[in-house]
Formats: structure tokens, sequence, C-alpha cells
């Protein structure tokens, strides 16, 4: 077994959307597993005064929605250490619900009143004899951003940075700063009173299984490696796209939009693990320096380039299968005459011997077609095409890291159709991540947490990972506030974004993948 030490959770937010939707589901799956400390609890602080019978009850509701938790165990089992038996897949059967929430505590907190921080010192020393748990503590700042600064410095005031009487860690949640210089200002404030260590920064696409997997397909295999550069690569693109809006999150995503909210971390952590250099090794340290260095080579984009290079849109309502569905200027708390983009689609390069002259593309949007995350990594066509059949670049080789859903990898190639001739057609080679666990696969939050409780920070962000994203992207922040000829383009709900994002790719012949577009052949879920 490998349990985490005995440790009580301090989750601020504890009632939010987040802890709600991810947190405690995540909590339920570990300690299903096995995988949580022998002796545990949680201290949940919120604004609203509750009970502790009264949360435990939405902590129950938040885990019976929590999905794929009631699962069978197999030797390909989840975690490492996770528990295999019979005895384990009985209890994850949810028998063990009511023992979960008795876990659970709730303090009535207001983050703004200095009382409230000088109670809980207190309060988690009640908790700490009642479970007999030691001095170790983790803290979730599940908050908004503008908290970020104000809780750890007002927990160290308490001394509850202090590691004396054991660990004390806190998860810290994206956005990490507005720009670089608050990203900076907020990195400085907390390192004034907790060390680098204690800071674990979440993005939560560092613990999806497949986005780790792409380091495992690239430097585990043979094949891959000596074909992933400049020589052999035509262009490398990266796509999220969602089916949802901004849903009830107007309010935060109006002062952050799809460059902060998508692009500055999750879909540059996806660039930075398709496009680094081996690792000397598979430690926290080597990982995180590797990533670094991409960031650090990405050709900044001037402000004069970024009408250029980089294009915004925004959804507008449209009728998608008979249903309305609302622009963002209509959904709750946003602006009538918004300028955020729900949109965002870039060309940039990274300049390094590996990539020199390689574009990569990434885009991500809101309402679209379809919910799929996926890079995909271009070849460059034969020098000469013998063959009739598709065009030019219909041929060239792609390689799909589907992150999700349908977790997987595709391999397109050309393939002779029978018959009289030498007619070409692209068939897939097709791995559904699916069939290599039977199990479902686990939440990220449910690997992040784990790691950070066992002190694990290879899948969190170092500080200088996150200034290095932060200062490739400013001058691209910096032209869309304050350039008014570069628009905001309008796109239908439900379709895939601005049609302009295809002049980002200049040769003629190419243009973004679609991947609902060719339904069968992709073998992907359109949800519109
Ligand atoms: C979050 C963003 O970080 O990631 C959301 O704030 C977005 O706006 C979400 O919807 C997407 O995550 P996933 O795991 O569903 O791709």
């Amino acid at each position: 077994m490998n349990r985490p030490d005995n440790h009580i959770l301090v989750i601020f937010g504890g009632r939010g959307d987040l802890a709600m939707r991810k947190i405690v589901p995540a909590l339920y799956a570990l300690y299903s597993e096995h995988l949580m400390p022998e002796r545990f609890a949680v201290v949940a602080t919120g604004r609203t005064g509750v009970t502790d019978e009264a949360y435990r009850g939405e902590v129950k509701k938040a885990i019976g929605g929590a999905s794929g938790i009631k699962v069978s165990v197999t030797e390909d089992s989840l975690l490492p250490g996770a528990d295999k038996t019979a005895s384990a897949a009985a209890e994850r059967s949810g028998a063990n619900a009511d023992e979960f929430v008795s876990l659970f505590h709730y303090i009535d907190f207001d983050t703004s009143v200095a009382g409230d921080y000088r109670r809980l010192p207190d309060f988690l020393e009640v908790i700490r004899q009642k479970f007999n748990i030691g001095g170790n503590i983790l803290f979730y700042l599940s908050v908004p951003p503008d908290l970020y600064e104000v809780i750890p410095r007002n927990l160290a005031q308490q001394g509850l940075n202090n590691e004396g009487d054991g660990w004390k860690r806190m998860i810290i949640e994206k956005p990490f700063g507005y720009d670089y210089r608050s990203a900076g200002k907020l990195n400085r404030t907390l390192l004034e009173t907790w060390s680098e260590s204690q800071i674990f920064r979440i993005d939560h696409y560092l613990g999806k299984e497949t986005v780790q997997n792409i380091l495992v397909t690239r430097f585990s295999n043979g094949i891959f490696e000596p074909l992933w550069n400049r020589n052999y690569v035509h262009h490398v693109e990266i796509t999220s796209s969602e089916t949802l809006g901004v849903e009830m999150r107007g309010s935060y995503y109006e002062g952050s939009g799809a460059l902060r909210d998508m692009v500055q971390n999750h879909l540059l952590h996806l660039v930075g693990f398709v496009a680094m250099e081996p690792p000397s090794s598979i430690d926290s340290t080597s990982i995180r320096n590797e990533l670094v260095k991409v960031f650090e080579s990405l050709r900044p984009i001037s402000i004069d380039e970024v009408h250029k290079r980089t294009i915004r849109g925004q959804y507008t309502g449209a009728h998608v299968r008979g249903e309305w569905l609302k622009g963002y200027r209509e959904e709750v708390n946003v602006d009538p005459v918004s300028m955020t983009e729900t949109f965002a689609a870039l060309k940039f390069n990274i300049d390094n011997w590996r990539w020199g002259g390689v574009p990569f593309y990434v885009r991500t949007g809101k309402r679209l077609p379809t919910r799929v995350t996926e890079a995909v990594i271009h070849f460059k066509p034969t020098p000469h095409y013998l063959f009739s059949g598709e065009s030019l670049c219909d041929g060239c080789n792609q390689l799909i890291i589907r992150i999700q859903p349908d977790e997987g990898i595709l391999l397109k190639f050309g393939m002779k159709i029978p018959g009289a001739g030498f007619k070409v057609k692209n068939v897939n080679m097709d791995f559904h991540y699916s069939d290599l666990a039977a199990e479902r696969i686990p939440e990220a939050y449910e690997r992040l947490l784990y790691d950070c409780m066992k002190g694990d920070s290879t899948l969190y962000t170092r500080s200088d990972a996150v200034m290095a994203a932060w200062k490739f992207l400013d001058p691209v922040l910096e032209a869309w506030k304050n350039d008014s000829s570069i628009p905001v383009y309008g796109y239908p709900a439900g379709t895939w974004g601005p049609e302009k994002a295809d002049d980002l790719i200049e040769e003629p012949e190419l243009t973004w993948r679609y991947p609902c577009k060719n339904l069968a052949e992709d073998g992907v879920y359109c949800e519109l």
C-alpha cells in the first residue's frame, strides 16, 4: 500500500463548484482505492453558515454524482499502490460513503476577516486530536484568484506555514496571475512566507493520463523520436474545443477569456510535452527543467505581429439541433458589449535546434461542434508524390494524440485501394486507451491530489514555467486589449470558430483538422 502521510486537508471554497464537482469526487475515488492516508480529515471553509451535517449531505450528493467511481479492479489498476483486492472492489461500490463523509467538517469563514484566521489553528487542533493526526496540513485554495495572496499571508501569520510539527503544503488553482507582472508579484508575495517546495500550482491538464502518455509515447518508443523534429515534421496543431458555453462562470470568464483560461496554462503545457527534449530522468526537476526550456524558446510574438499570428472570436446565439443557444453576451454576468474572447487561435514558432522553422498552431474555443482535445503531428509529405488519389496534403501522415474524449492515438497513412492502378487512400491505425485498461481512466484531480499528498511536484507547475508562459503571451494580451483594429470575430454557437482562423495557416492547401468532419474516419463523437 502506498498511502500518503496522515494529514488534514483544508479546502478554502469548500462549497464551490470546483470543490463539489472535482475535488470531493477525486477524494472519494482515492478513498475507495485505499489511497488516502490511514488517518485523515477534511475541513471545508465557506462564507455561508451550514452545519457539519448539512455539509456532509452536500458532500454525499457530490460523490453520488461522481461518474465512474463504481468500478471493478484489475491488475492494470489505477494509481501506484491501488488496492487490487476483491474487497476493495466491493467497497468501491459506494458502501463506505457514510464513513467517507463523516471525515468532513465545515467552518464558517470570511477570508477578509483577520479573526477568522485566528480561530483556525484551534479548530484544526481539535480535529487533529479527534482523529489522532500529526501536524501535516494541506491547504487547497479553491477560491477566486484575488484571494491567492490574502489567504497564504494570513495563514502564515497564524504559523500555519511552519513545518516544525509536520509538512504544510498549499495547492493554488489557475489562473496564477493575470499577466506577467501580476504573476511575478503573486510569486514574490507567496515566497515571502512560503517556500517553493510548499507551493503546488495546479494545471489539471498535467494530471490527465493522456497528457502524461505523450512522454511515454515519445520516449519509450524508438520509432517516433528520430522523426520528431524539423526534418520530418511539417507543423504541429493543438486543439481543445468545448461544446459548453461559459455556463454560470460569466464573472470569472469576463476577466479571463480563452487566452488566459486555456492557452496560458493547458495548451502551452501540451505544447511543452510535445516539444520538450528527453529529460535526463523521469523526476520532477528534470521534467520541469525541460518544460521551461520549451517555454523559454517560444519566439516572442511582437505587438506588431499579433494581428497576423492570432485570431480571437466570441460565440453568438444560434439554433443548434433545434435548441437555441445563447450568445456569449447574453450569458449571466457577462457585459452585453463584452469584447472577451471565447475562441483563440495562435501561430508561433519554437526557436531551437529541434523545431526551427516548424510552425505550431493552437486553438481553443467554447461552443464549438464537439468536445475534443488533441495534438496532431503533421509529418512532411514525400518529396515526390507518385500516386493518384488524394491531394498532396491529405497524404501527409498525421499522428493524432487524442487527449480526450476517447483517449488514444491515431496514425493516418496512405494505403493502396484494391483494384487496378495505384489509387491511394488515407487509412487509420487507431489505438484506444480504453483497450489498455479495462478501468475507467482516473480523473486528473485524483492523480494530482494524490501526488501532492505524497509531496511529488512533477505534475505541478514551477514558478519559472508560469512566468515564461506569461512572458510569451503578454504582447498578445496587450495588443488585444489596446488595439481596437484587431477584430473579435463573432462565430455562431456550434461552429468551428471564426472562418478567419483558417488564414493563420498560410499554405493554401492546409486547414485546421476538423475532427467531426469525417466522422466515420475519425471516430470522434460529435455532440452538436
Ligand atoms: C478549466 C477552464 O481550467 O478547464 C474551463 O477554466 C474549461 O473554462 C476547462 O472548461 C476544460 O477542462 P477539461 O478537462 O474539460 O478539458
